[in-house]
C-alpha cells in the first residue's frame, strides 16, 4: 500500500469522530490562524530528550511515571493546584527512583489536557437533552444550552493557560524547589500522619542520610545538578486536532514537524482507528506518540498501527497505555505481549489502571482503589511471565485532597464521596491514594530487578 504525502492538515482529508460542532466556522478558523502565530509551548529539542529517555524505558532500564488531571479546568487553574500536583509527583518518582532504584520519567497529564472523549454526544437531565461536556478547550461543563455550544476562543484560553502552567513547572523543576534536600519538605499537610505518610518520611530520611554520607566523603550534592533539579514533561490527549495543527512546527535543526503542545502526544482509546484523523496527524509529528489499548485492540490491529506510527521501530517513539479494567486485563495483554515480541517491535508498556475500572456509586462515577491496584498487579504478573519489561504507570491523580477514588488507607466510602468530589470529568486519586501507588509500583519494580538480576546470573553461569 503507497504512504499517501503526510502534512500537518492531511488530517482533514480522513473520516473523523470526538470532534465538537462549531456553529461558527469563520470564527473557528480565525482562532486557528492565531495560534498558529503563537510561540511554541514545548521545542522540539525537548520531545526528543524525553524519546531518549522514553527509549531507555523501552529497554528496561527506567520506569515512565505519567499522571495528572483527567481534564484540566479554566477554574481550577491556580499556583496552589499545580504546586500541590508537582509535589505528590516528586514524591512518587522519589518513592520509585529510591526504593526500587530505577530512574523514572516523570511526565504531566498537565499544561495541555483539555479535550475530552465522551461515550454519548449528548447529556440528558431531568428530560432536557444537551450537547455532552468536551472539556474546557471546547465548552462550557454548566448544565445550559449557551455554556454548552462550542466556543473557538476558549481555545486561546487553553493555550495561555498551559504556557502559565509549563511556567510554573518549569521553575519548580530547576529552580530549587525539587532539590532532593527538601524531599522532607514535599510532604503535604493533610497526607501527615497517615501510613503513607509514616513510610514516606522513613524514606526521605533515608535520603538525608545518603545526601550526608556523600559529603562525608567528599561528595557535595550542590555539584551535582540531578540531586538539584528534574525534568518534568507535559503530555495530553491529541483529540482537538485544528489546535494541535495549528501548534505544529518545522524545527529548524532537523527540518521535522513537531507538535510544540506538549512534549509527548497520546490518542484515546475512542479515535486510534488506523484509517482515521487522529492516527494520521500524530504519523507525522516526531515527538513520542502513546496510544490507549483497550478491549477491542487485536493483536494485528496494535501492529497496524505501530506500522503506521512507528515505521522505523524507533525507540522511545511509542508508548502503549493499556487499559483494560482489573477483571479483563489477563484476557487480553498476553495475546499483544505477545505480537510486539513475535514482530520484534520496539515499545514502551505502560499500564492505565484508571479507565477500565470505572463504577457509578451513590449517584457518582469512581473507580475502587483496590481493583486500581489489582490492575497495575496484575500488568507487572503478565509481563513477568511474557519475559517483558512493565515499564510504566498512568495515572489520574490530583495533588488535592479529593474523595472521587473508593478505597484506600482511608477508606473512601461511597458516602464519603460527596465530600469533596471535584474533578471536572473521571474520578482521581488523591495525594495519598497516589503515593500508595508509588509504593505498590516500587516494591513490584524491585521485586522485578531482583529476579531479572538472578537471570541474569544464571545466564552468566
Ligand atoms: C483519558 O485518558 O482520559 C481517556 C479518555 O482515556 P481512554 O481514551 O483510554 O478512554
Ligand atoms: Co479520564
Amino acid at each position: 500500500m503507497a504512504v499517501e504525502r503526510w502534512s500537518p492538515e492531511s488530517w482533514r482529508q480522513r473520516p473523523i469522530v470526538q470532534v465538537p460542532a462549531y456553529s461558527d466556522a469563520a470564527a473557528l478558523d480565525g482562532v486557528e490562524r492565531e495560534l498558529a502565530g503563537f510561540p511554541p509551548l514545548v521545542f522540539a529539542g525537548e520531545a526528543r530528550k524525553l524519546k531518549r529517555a522514553l527509549g531507555k524505558v523501552a529497554a528496561g532500564e527506567a520506569f515512565l511515571l505519567q499522571g495528572g488531571d483527567c481534564a484540566e479546568s479554566f477554574n481550577e487553574h491556580s499556583a496552589d493546584n499545580i504546586r500541590d500536583f508537582f509535589r505528590v509527583f516528586l514524591q512518587m518518582a522519589v518513592v520509585m527512583t529510591f526504593a526500587a532504584a530505577s530512574p523514572v520519567v516523570k511526565v504531566g497529564r498537565i499544561a495541555g489536557q483539555f479535550a475530552k472523549p465522551r461515550s454519548s454526544d449528548f447529556e440528558t437531565q431531568n428530560g432536557v437533552q444537551l450537547p455532552s461536556y468536551r472539556g474546557d478547550i471546547i465548552n462550557d461543563i454548566a448544565f445550559d444550552a449557551a455554556a454548552r455550544e462550542p466556543d473557538p476562543r476558549r481555545q486561546l484560553k487553553a493555550y495561555r493557560q498551559s504556557a502559565a502552567t509549563l511556567n510554573l513547572l518549569r521553575a519548580f523543576a530547576t529552580g530549587g524547589y525539587a532539590n532532593l534536600e527538601n524531599a522532607h519538605r514535599w510532604m503535604l499537610g493533610f497526607v501527615k500522619d497517615s501510613p503513607q505518610s509514616d513510610r514516606y518520611q522513613e524514606l526521605a530520611d533515608r535520603i538525608t542520610e545518603t545526601l550526608g554520607f556523600m559529603r562525608a566523603i567528599g561528595l557535595d550534592p550542590e555539584n551535582h545538578v540531578e540531586l538539584r533539579q528534574t525534568d518534568i514533561y507535559t503530555s495530553h490527549e491529541a483529540l482537538l486536532l485544528g489546535y494541535e495543527q495549528a501548534l505544529t512546527r518545522i524545527d529548524s535543526t532537523t527540518g521535522d514537524h513537531y507538535a510544540t503542545s506538549g512534549h509527548m502526544l497520546w490518542i484515546g482509546d475512542r479515535t486510534r482507528q488506523p484509517d482515521h484523523a487522529h492516527v494520521e496527524f500524530a504519523r507525522g509529528v516526531k515527538n513520542p506518540i502513546g496510544f490507549k489499548c483497550g478491549p477491542s485492540l487485536k493483536p494485528e490491529g496494535l501492529i497496524e498501527l505501530l506500522d503506521i506510527l512507528n515505521p522505523q521501530n524507533e525507540a522511545g517513539r511509542i508508548t502503549l497505555i493499556c487499559r483494560y479494567g482489573s477483571d479483563k486485563v489477563g484476557d487480553h495483554l498476553p495475546a499483544l505481549v505477545r505480537a510486539v515480541q513475535r514482530e520484534g517491535r520496539s515499545v514502551v508498556w505502560s499500564v492505565d489502571p484508571m479507565h477500565g475500572n470505572t463504577i457509578t456509586a451513590g449517584g457518582y462515577k469512581t473507580r475502587p482503589f483496590d481493583r486500581i491496584m489489582s490492575e497495575i498487579r496484575s500488568f507487572f504478573a503478565i509481563h513477568r511471565a511474557e519475559g517483558t519489561y512493565a515499564g510504566g504507570v498512568h495515572l489520574e491523580m490530583t495533588g488535592k485532597n479529593v474523595t472521587e477514588c473508593m478505597g484506600g488507607a482511608r477508606a473512601i466510602s461511597e458516602s464519603d464521596l460527596s465530600f469533596s468530589y471535584d474533578t471536572s470529568c473521571d474520578p482521581r486519586l488523591n495525594a495519598e491514594q497516589s503515593i500508595e501507588v508509588a509504593f505498590l509500583v516500587a516494591e513490584l519494580l524491585k521485586a522485578e530487578r531482583q529476579e531479572r538480576g538472578v537471570r541474569t546470573v544464571e545466564a552468566a553461569e
